[in-house]
């Protein structure tokens, strides 16, 4: 009987040691992935305070200025329904119009004239498949636009076309913008390549997209 005590009991000490050591395992890893998850969260705080920067963000912003008011750019981001023309920004010969899906109306359709690609010539129409205004209810207007009024409409999902943070980055890519630096015979580039564009772009953007104060012009 005495024998059988001893040996329950040290089972049940042996039971116990093992529960014990478990728990102590159990805390020690759970703890350890708490370290693990707070460092990891840590890392992620100072990568977002290194990562932002308005000033950093603001310079950028102030070269993607330039091109985005460039000719190229800005004559088919009109304050207007009719796109402009030219260096100097004029409104379009014949005056064709937006339309509900900035595709022109009835027979002045912007792709009777504006080919999928560019027509050889001087003062031909500039081509893509694409080629169109924004849509009248998401107009995207750049003309007359301070640095600090575009750079706030930009980040706007409600007026820059639903877009988010990734579908922005991607839209310096986009065929429209691409059109800016193969313009057509006799029309001058936007300011910088579209190489220096991107990383102006992108910079603003991963810098935290801050606007230039409204005083800026
Ligand atoms: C043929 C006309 C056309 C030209 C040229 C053009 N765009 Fe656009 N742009 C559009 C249209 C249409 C949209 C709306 C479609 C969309 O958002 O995908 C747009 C949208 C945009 C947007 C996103 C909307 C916003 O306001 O946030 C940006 C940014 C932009 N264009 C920049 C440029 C830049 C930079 C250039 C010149 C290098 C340029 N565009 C040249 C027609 C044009
Ligand atoms: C009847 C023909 C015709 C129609 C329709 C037409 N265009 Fe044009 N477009 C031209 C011609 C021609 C030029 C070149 C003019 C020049 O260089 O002197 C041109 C030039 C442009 C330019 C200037 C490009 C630049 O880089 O400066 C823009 C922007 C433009 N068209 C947008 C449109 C849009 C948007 C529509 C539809 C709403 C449209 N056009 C409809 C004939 C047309």
């Amino acid at each position: 009987m005495s024998f059988l005590k001893t040996k329950a009991r040290s089972f049940f000490s042996k039971r116990t040691a093992a529960i014990l050591s478990l728990m102590i395992f159990g805390v020690a890893v759970a703890s350890s992935a708490f370290r693990e998850s707070d460092q990891a969260m840590m890392r992620e705080i100072t990568f977002e305070k290194e990562n932002k920067d308005s000033v950093e963000s603001v310079k950028a912003f102030m070269d993607v200025y330039t091109v985005l008011m460039s000719p190229r750019c800005m004559n088919c981001h009109p304050a207007g329904d009719v796109p402009l023309q030219g260096d100097d920004s004029h409104l379009h010969a014949m005056g064709p119009k937006r339309g509900r899906d900035g595709k022109g109306v009835y027979a002045m359709k912007c792709t009777n004239c504006h080919q999928p690609t560019n027509t050889p010539g001087l003062h031909t129409p500039p081509g893509n498949p694409n080629w169109h205004l924004p849509p009248a209810d998401m107009k995207m207007v750049f003309q007359g636009k301070t640095p600090h009024e575009l750079a706030k409409q930009l980040v706007d999902k409600n007026q820059n076309g639903h877009k988010d943070t990734k579908q922005l980055l991607e839209h310096a890519h986009d065929s429209l913008v691409l059109a800016g630096w193969n313009p057509g015979e006799g029309r001058t580039l936007p300011p910088m390549s579209h190489k220096d564009f991107v990383k102006a772009w992108t910079t603003w953007i991963k810098k935290g997209a801050y606007a230039p104060a409204p005083t800026t012009n």
